[in-house]
This record gives structure tokens, sequence and C-alpha cells, in this order.
């Protein structure tokens, strides 16, 4: 046998896959509504972009790309924060292009923490970044969050922390930001020197009229940390794998030199796509955004103690005796279970609202039936 590095020894379960693992293997008759996987295609004139741009047949479209990235990419992306978010971003300086924030997640942990040293990880939390604690040889240490979605800082380690994971909205718990978080986060990253991870994934799905927050729009966020945001969500482009790191001018650099490292750059056409979706027209965003909110009251009407103020996931809890495995063998109804999001998930479920109408529908009747003990 083959020695194996510590590196892949330490790598969790990647809870996604053999959560889909054990949905497939229960056979085709289970509705799936537990994964998050956007079902509304991306603008027509995003998709147009990449074709025109991959018909070009020079070397500028074909060949080896700039490694960083297309300066009018980053421009792009300074715009639409200036615009939503009322963010100014240096695009030279504090913009990093990277191929989706599963990549960006990782290489931040490798390039903010040392062996040994610690990650908060909120809990409940994505398992990803699970993931990358591992990679890094980081110690994951919880990072509780209370039933409004507020960390328990008090209780949160303070020496040797060289990075705190924040999302909001947040995957799983789908609570907006509550407020003052951002001022916490930033107030405890000066005190121990840690920085603070803010992934916006989910950015622009917020509902009841709430408005999006951005974490580098509260004073001083950018000295301590940087903000994640993909296309993957607000335009329905996942497969595309197309993300950004923004914020903290020296993380973004270390960012960069990775990236000469271990990625060289991303298609030319695929960055074109992504100029065109981040200056075109905005308004599939907001269909996109009232699609789920729509959503979301069917379901949350539904599911008693269910609750979503953002994301496109909605968090639930499970009555006594209503496990995953019982809602998959005997209702035949597949969502994602909550202790795979940390301890504090157990006795909760996500359900996704990125599932199709009819496929929701029916779900949704399988899970009042095994709700309501019938
Ligand atoms: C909280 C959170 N962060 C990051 C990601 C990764 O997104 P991307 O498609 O940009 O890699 C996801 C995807 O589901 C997510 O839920």
């Amino acid at each position: 046998m083959r020695p194996r590095p510590d590196r892949i020894d330490r790598l969790p379960e990647q809870y996604f896959t053999s959560l889909l693992a054990r949905v497939l293997a229960a056979g085709p008759d289970v509705i799936d509504v537990g994964r998050g996987n956007p079902d509304v295609p991306p603008p027509p004139h995003v998709v147009e972009a990449l074709v025109d741009s991959a018909r070009d047949p020079t070397t500028a479209v074909h060949g080896y790309p700039p490694f960083a990235g297309l300066r009018r990419v980053k421009e792009a992306i300074a715009e639409r924060y200036a615009s939503v978010y009322g963010v100014e971003l240096d695009p030279d300086r504090e913009v990093a292009l990277l191929p989706g924030t599963t990549t960006a997640l990782v290489e931040l942990a490798l390039v903010l923490a040392a062996r040994g040293t610690r990650i908060l990880l909120p809990d409940p939390g994505y398992p990803d970044y699970n993931s990358a604690v591992a990679l890094a040889g980081a110690e994951h240490v919880a990072l509780q969050l209370a039933d409004d979605g507020r960390p328990e800082w008090d209780a949160a380690p303070r020496e040797h922390v060289a990075a705190v994971y924040l999302n909001y909205p947040a995957n799983p718990a789908a609570v907006a930001a509550p407020s003052g978080v951002f001022e916490e986060a930033i107030a405890f990253a000066e005190q121990t020197g840690a920085a603070i991870v803010h992934d916006f994934a989910y950015g622009d799905l917020v509902f009841d009229g709430r408005r999006p927050e951005s974490f580098l729009a509260v004073d001083g966020a950018r000295e301590v940390g940087v903000e994640m945001f993909s296309l993957s969500k607000s335009y329905g482009m996942a497969g595309w794998r197309l993300g950004f790191v923004v914020g903290n001018a020296e993380i973004v650099e270390r960012l960069n030199l990775l990236q000469e490292h271990n990625r060289s750059g991303i298609f030319v056409p695929l960055q074109k796509a992504a100029i065109a979706a981040l200056t075109g027209p905005q308004d599939t965003v907001e269909e996109r955004r009232a699609l789920y909110e729509r959503r979301r009251d069917r379901v949350v009407a539904e599911i008693p103690g269910a609750r979503c103020e953002g994301t496109f996931f909605v968090w639930f809890p499970l009555l006594e005796g209503v496990t995953f495995e019982r809602l998959l063998a005997e209702h035949r109804v597949a969502v994602a279970p909550g202790e795979g999001f940390g301890a504090r998930g157990r006795g909760y479920a996500r359900l996704s609202l990125a599932t199709a109408d009819e496929a929701l529908d029916e779900g949704l009747a399988r899970l009042r039936h095994a709700l309501a003990g019938e």
C-alpha cells in the first residue's frame, strides 16, 4: 500500500457526497428536497457572452489566461459592490478572482492558518469549511451560534486563532445577519489578531424586505478580513465555477500568489460571461430572489417551527423519533440531516428551495405526513 500523507487522512467525510450516495441508494422514487443545486438557469445574455467569446479562435481567448484574472472582471465586481452593497473596492488590490467560493474557502485556510493554529467555524455551519481546516492542518473549533444566528463569542477561545469563518445569510440556519454581528466580529479580530472570513454566497437572497448586508460595509472590516462572493446563487451559475474574494489587500495578495502556483487562471470566455452577469441587467437576480421567497412562504406555512430569513434553505426541527433514515425509508423523502452541519444541528433538518416546484410540492406533502405522525 502506498503511504498516504496525513493531509489526506485528516480530511473529514465529505458530507454532501455521502448524503447524495445515501439518497441515490434508497431508490428512484425518493424525492430529494435536501440538495441545494440552483434549478433556474443563468440569464441568456450571460450564456451568449460565453459563446461569443469562445467563438474567437485567438490565443487571447484559448491560450493561458492572465493568471490573476482580467482587470475588467475585477472592475465589474467593484462596480457591483459599490452599487448593490455601497462598498468601494480597489479592483487591483482588493479583488481576487477564483473558480468558485469552494476553492476560495479552502485557499483562505491555507493562506491564513499555520499548522496547529485554530480556525473557528460556525455551528451549525457549512460542512465544507471543515475540509478547509483539515487541509490547512489547523484545529477546528466550533463557534456556537445562538438561535438567532449570533456567535457565542464569550465561549470562544481567544489564543492562537488564525481565522473565524462567518456566513450570513447562513447555510444551513437560514438566518440573515443579526444586527451588530459584524461589529462584534471586527472587535474579536482586533483583540485576538484573527482574520475574519465572511462567506456571502447567499448575499442577494434575503427576504421580507431585508437589504443585503456586506461585511465590508462595516468600518474596520477590510483591515481584519475578507468576504467571499459567488456567481453560483445570484445568477444560477453553480456549474460555471466563478467566485471572488474581496477586502483585505494582504490576504488578496496571498491568494493571488497561491493561484500562480496551483491554478493558472480561469478560461477567458468564463470571465467574459462573469462581466456580462455582473454589469448587465440585474432583473433576473430579483426574479430569482422573489421565486425563492414564494417557495419559502409555501414551505414555512406547512412545516411547524420552520425558519428562513434568507438563502434558499429552510431549517426546521424534527419531531422526536423523526429521523433522516425514517424519512427516507418510510416516507421516501430526503432532507439534509442537521447533525452533518455540527453538533448544534442535531434534531434539525435542512430543506432546499432550489427544488423544482412539482418536486417541492410532492416532497412537502410527504414531509407533512411524516411530521404529522401519519
Ligand atoms: C455557504 C456556502 N458557501 C459556499 C458555497 C460554495 O459555492 P460555490 O459554488 O461558489 O463554490 C456554498 C454552496 O452551496 C454554500 O452553501
